[in-house]
């Protein structure tokens, strides 16, 4: 694997890291704020993010490359309402799937095929990450003030039991 490949691996294992801090924060603000569905479905994104970044963490090793762990930077501390948080991670998302594009496009004028292959299921991930996250985006916006349809969507996500 040559360097530039190498190194951009390494900063796409640490944005996975920094998402699942991000998402655990996210967690933590809901569930002390009595939103506990949310904060499970956001824990349970955390994890999913903690996988994302071991996945390409066990991939280098398999390739017999060195991994370079950079620094986790603490996320934010202040939150707004719940569809703020999940434009947010919407944001989010759509940021680390161009990350991943731009690592695929990389790994492609590198020659690196392996590399390519590896990184076809995050492309296909991401495709999943925008949906999940898009969809309750959309449900908050029909939610709009309804105090009553924001609790049964909290109810309705804490019902999430996978991290897929
Ligand atoms: Fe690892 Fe949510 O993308």
């Amino acid at each position: 694997m040559n360097d530039a490949v190498r190194g951009a691996i390494n900063k796409q294992i640490n944005h996975e890291f920094q998402a699942a801090y991000l998402y655990l924060a996210m967690s933590g603000h809901f569930e002390v704020e009595n939103l506990g569905g949310f904060g499970k479905w956001m824990r349970m994104q955390a994890r999913e993010e903690l996988e994302h970044g071991m996945r390409l963490f066990d991939y280098m090793v398999r390739r017999g490359v060195e991994v370079t762990l950079a620094t986790v930077a603490g996320p934010q501390t202040e939150f707004g309402s719940p569809i703020e948080i999940f434009r947010q991670a919407l944001k989010h998302e759509k940021e680390v799937t161009e990350l991943i594009n731009s690592l695929y496009e990389l790994a492609s004028s590198e020659k690196d095929y392996p590399t390519q292959l590896e990184l076809q299921w995050f492309i296909d991930e991401q495709v999943e990450e925008e949906a999940s996250v898009g969809s309750v985006v959309e449900q908050l916006e029909m939610a709009g003030d309804n105090r009553a349809a924001l609790l049964m969507l909290n109810e309705k996500l804490g019902s999430r039991v996978t991290t897929e």
